[in-house]
């Protein structure tokens, strides 16, 4: 054959694989909405960024009429390309051939892929839209999840993994999204389930539609497996394009530093606190008035409201935020909130991101379904994760800080670096009410006036410790400020944290309360 006919031969074979299950295929999943394994990649990274590899990998498949089938790419797209100028490496499962479903070779393609991640030091972004193990495969198609499920545990802590689920995702398939770092879902396309709606129709006789079971919602708001939730694919994309820019690459490096911004004026930091220490207020106004350009990038803020996470920047870099939110359950740590804080406080360690933690807390949520659920060992892995990180930790303690609570929301005593405490601050072991009937309640019982008593001594109680000076006086606070000066403060704190070193006692591993 001539050169030029080996070059047209290559693209017409390139040109059928990349049509991928063919048109009629294609129109089954534009016309539920869906785009496109391709599209999706092209709708993901920079124009023509996107550099393909193992476009002619084919599954070795002999079994139930599979050894004559052609199954284009093996159903799965792989290779690298950029997102606002940096490297990222991608697959993309695609519905159109055999269901995305997963065989051994569509597992080695992403296990390849999460191989040169790792070794190059780049994020990995996998979009799954899969009818799970390949059926004909057998156990072979076992092999190749166990196989994806290792790659991303050895990952973990090395480069950012992202999972976006634009499909099913059902049975052990879900597992590999589980163990990566953040999981994107989108309404009304997303599915997310163990055991889908027939299995618990079987067993437990349970008559639940798949949205209800592990549609997109379920899993922001409700579950907690995802972490953001966007209307149409297009708006997912621009969500982790926005997550990868506050990212580093990988841990050994620090995420990209931006030219410094001032917060917006729409945020004058004095007046965001209600006169009243009972009123709630919102927390993320807080952090707008102290961050670049104001911008809060908030990861899982559809799941346990009463926390919240995300990412912003001070004087250009990317700092971790985690904050309690009076707004809803008065800020209380609870256990969903105490796995979110948990897990984004060693996402952030992990990949060399600074943390400021904002504290206005009551306490962890009282009640038996908290305590039967293990609000012990949830609440636990806030304590761990806090005192584990090595990262720059800047505290500011704004109002209440009591109890458990005060230790939790990196104290000193769990190596903040610098807590700053505003002049509204009330640190106790509990609120004056509860502290009073307590500790008073034999002056108050034996009152003339009982009421009248117990007002005078929750006042007592009040003025004694219900501010931040007599923490302060120990030196749990390194210094009281004026919410006007809270930018400086931090932004010095972050800057003189930049390079900080702390040793760690050798061990293997530790072994936080999973
Ligand atoms: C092989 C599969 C497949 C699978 C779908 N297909 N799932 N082929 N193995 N797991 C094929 C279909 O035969 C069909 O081929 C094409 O993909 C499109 O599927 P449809 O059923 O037409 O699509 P749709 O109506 O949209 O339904 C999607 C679906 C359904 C809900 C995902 O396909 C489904 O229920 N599939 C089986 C799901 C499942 O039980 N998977 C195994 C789970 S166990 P043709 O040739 O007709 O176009 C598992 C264990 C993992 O995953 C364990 C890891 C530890």
């Amino acid at each position: 054959m001539t050169l030029m006919g080996r070059i047209s031969q290559f693209f017409s074979r390139k040109s059928i694989v990349t049509k991928g299950g063919g048109d009629k295929a294609i129109d089954k999943q534009k016309a539920v909405g869906k785009m496109t394994a391709r599209e999706r990649i092209a709708a993901l990274l920079d124009e023509n960024s996107f550099h393909e590899y193992d476009l002619f990998v084919e599954h070795n498949c002999k079994d139930f009429g599979m050894s004559d089938k052609e199954l284009a790419a093996d159903g799965v797209i792989t290779g690298s390309g950029t997102i606002a100028g940096r490297l990222v490496c991608v697959y993309a499962q695609d519905f159109t051939v055999a269901g995305g479903s997963l065989g051994l070779m569509h597992a080695r393609k992403i296990t390849k892929i999460m191989d040169h991640a790792v070794k190059m030091g780049i994020p990995v972004v996998g979009i799954n839209d899969s009818g799970g193990a390949r059926i004909q495969e057998g156990v072979n198609s076992l092999a190749g999840y166990g196989e994806i499920f290792y790659r991303n545990t050895m990952a973990s802590g090395v480069v950012p993994q992202i999972s976006v689920i634009l499909g099913p995702c059902a049975g052990g398939a879900v597992y590999s999204p589980a163990l990566t770092d953040f999981v994107f879902v989108v309404n009304q396309i997303s599915k997310m389930f163990i055991t889908g709606p027939e299995v618990v129709k079987t067993v437990l006789g349970e008559e639940i539609s798949m949205e209800e079971l592990g549609g997109a919602r379920v899993q922001v708001e409700t579950a907690g497996n995802a972490h953001f939730f966007a209307n149409s694919e297009p708006e997912c994309f621009d969500q982790i394009r926005r997550l990868i820019s506050f990212l580093p690459s990988s841990n050994r490096q620090k995420a990209p530093v931006t030219d410094p911004r001032s917060p917006r004026e729409t945020y004058t930091i004095q007046n965001l606190i209600p006169q009243d220490s009972k009123v709630p207020f919102d927390m993320r106004d807080i952090v707008r008035a102290i961050v670049d350009d104001s911008d809060f990038f908030e990861v899982q803020e559809l799941f346990a409201p009463n926390a919240i996470t995300g990412f912003s920047r001070i004087n250009g870099e990317t700092v971790g935020i985690v904050g309690n939110q009076s707004l809803v359950l008065a800020g209380v740590l609870d256990i969903d909130a105490s796995d979110k804080i948990a897990r984004f406080v060693r996402f952030c360690d992990a990949f060399n991101i600074p943390l400021l933690t904002l504290v206005d807390i009551p306490g962890y949520l009282p009640g038996s379904d908290q305590e039967h659920g293990g609000v012990i060992r949830h609440g636990a892995k806030v304590l761990y994760a806090y005192s584990e990180a090595s990262v720059p930790k800047i505290t500011l303690i704004l109002r209440k800080a009591y109890g458990g609570g005060y230790i939790a929301m990196c104290s000193h005593h769990l190596r903040a670096d610098l807590v700053f405490a505003w002049p509204t601050a009330e640190i106790a072991v509990m609120g004056p009410e509860g502290a009073a009937n307590i500790i008073f309640r034999n002056e108050i019982m034996a009152a003339k006036n009982p009421e009248e008593m117990r007002k005078l001594k929750v006042k007592e109680y009040t003025d004694k410790f219900a501010n931040p000076y007599v923490a302060a006086s120990s030196g749990y606070v390194d210094a009281v400020i004026a919410p006007e000066e809270t930018r400086a403060y931090i932004g010095h704190a972050l800057k003189l944290a930049r390079d900080k070193e702390e040793m760690r006692p050798a061990r293997k591993h530790g072994i936080p309360p999973f």
